[in-house]
Parts: C-alpha cells; structure tokens; sequence
C-alpha cells in the first residue's frame, strides 16, 4: 500500500475490543476534526493472554483491514498489541503506526522525580518487558516495576469500575506496588483509565498517575502536522466502529465511555484479511 497523503482520510484505530476507545475519546477530544475507523477485535479478546505470534497475526489482518478504509495513519490503541507486534506490523504498511507504549513511557518518565515506575498492564505486556526497556531507554536509571492486572478488564466490561469488589481486587493486585517508592505509576492497558479514579484514591496524591491515551493523541498530532496530513477542513469528524464479533454489546460498552450516542456497529469478517 502508498502511502496516504489526503488530510480528509480517517485515522485507524484498534484494539482487541471496547478498551481502546479509551484512546480514541482522547484522539477524538484533542483532534476534534479528524475522522476515525475505529476496529474492535471482540471475537478475540482477550489479548492480554495470549502469545506474540497471534497478536502478531491478528495486527497484521487489522492494519490490512484498515488499509482497505484508506486511512491515513494507525494508532495501535491497544498495549498489548503496541507491546508485542508494533515493531514488527510496521514494516507491513506505509502509513505510519504508532502504539501507546512509548508515548506513556515519556510521560512518566517526564513526571518521575525519582526514577521509580510502577506499570500495570496485562500479563502479555508486564511479561514482555517492553515498557521497561522503552523506559530505560529514555532513562537508564530508572527502576521499572511491573504487574499484571487480568481482572481489571472483566470488571471494567461488567460495568463494575465503581463496584465494592473492585476495591479489593485494586488492593489484591497493587497493594505489594503500594508499598514500594513509586512515585509514578503508568495505566498499561486500555481499560484501565476507566478505573483511574480509583486506583488514584489507592495510592494518594503522592503517585503521579499517567494514562498513555493522552500523549499518543499528542504524539498523533505531531506526525499528522509533520506529514502535512492534519485534517485542517474544519469540518465536523465522521466515525465508524467495526467489530469481529458481538456488535451490539461493543455499542452498549461504547456508549458508556464515549461522550455521543453510537449510531452502529458493524461486523468484520477479520479472518479474510
Ligand atoms: N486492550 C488490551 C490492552 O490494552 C486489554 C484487553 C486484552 O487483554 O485484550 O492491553
């Protein structure tokens, strides 16, 4: 595929499911005119469980799925797919793919003041190590701790962020980081944001907490302005959301993140690409 130099066409978003428009809330309130394809991977979700090879494979039939919509740029919304296949889906594309990874990276490393960064993500991310190298690369002092975090997604899908059982499941998984000097402490996975909140009342005002949804929409921005391809008509943004599995649950969980009524999702035969 060429590279897409038309400033009217959407950016590609993706995730393995309803998490990911974490991110493209913050793309859509930072970049307000761009229009987005959004692409949820519901009948594989989770990704957090599963190996680099498949979340590889499953990348790489998105993007080419993505490609088909003529966007302009792909942001990799998703941590565990920025974690194990960005480098690698990448060289498969010429527009350009950016991930959540190095963005939240530079943000707490830009917040730490002393170098100590907690990071809870899914056990694909935590297991891959990738925030810590990407950290280290921008600070080589600094101590990275990481945790994995499983059932913070089911809770988030069950609409239980503001239940009595996520507090103890908060406390379960974070209370061993809680006694550590962290005073950073990045949300490695999509749907975490959703219980920012929460996890900012366990840990106090002393731990700067980072969402990597915000600086990849800053990160977006950059490259859209570098390219030359910023939408700058000044017209309304149009989005479509596409899914692999359970369109209408994907429209219900939507509708309780993004701050507009979803008109439709549709289906996506993402084995064909
Ligand atoms: N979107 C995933 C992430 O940010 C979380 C859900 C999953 O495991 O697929 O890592």
């Amino acid at each position: 595929m060429k590279s897409n130099s038309n400033s009217k066409a959407p950016i590609g978003v993706f995730d393995s499911g309803v998490g990911g428009l974490t991110v493209a809330r913050e793309i859509m309130r930072q970049l307000p005119h761009e229009n987005i394809v959004y692409f949820g991977d519901t009948a594989r979700v989770p990704y957090g469980s599963k190996s680099r090879n498949s979340i590889i494979r499953f990348s790489g039939q998105i993007i080419r799925f993505l490609e088909t919509k003529s966007v302009k740029a792909i942001v990799i919304a998703c941590n565990t797919a920025s974690a194990l296949a960005l480098e690698a889906v990448k060289e498969e594309t010429a527009v350009p793919v950016i991930g959540v990874i190095v963005p939240g990276a530079r943000a707490a490393v830009q917040a730490t003041e002393n170098g100590i960064i907690g990071v809870a993500g899914t056990e694909a991310t935590i297991r891959s190590e990738t925030y810590t190298k990407v950290i280290k690369e921008m600070n080589p002092e600094a101590v990275v701790i990481g945790k994995p975090c499983p059932l913070f997604v089911p809770l988030v899908e069950e609409g239980f962020a503001k239940h009595k059982i996520t507090k103890e499941v908060i406390d379960i998984y974070l209370s061993e980081m809680r006694r550590t000097e962290i005073d950073t402490m990045i949300l490695g996975c999509t749907h975490y944001p959703l219980l920012r909140s929460r996890i900012m009342a366990y840990f106090g005002e002393k731990v700067h907490i980072v969402n990597p949804a915000y600086e990849t929409a800053m990160d977006l921005k950059k490259i859209l302005n570098e390219r030359g391809i910023a939408n700058e008509s000044g017209e309304a943004a149009s989005y479509e959301f596409y899914v692999s599995d359970a369109a209408e649950k994907f429209t219900r969980l939507a509708n309780t993140i993004l701050s507009y009524d979803l008109a439709a999702t549709k289906l996506v035969n993402i084995e064909e690409y």
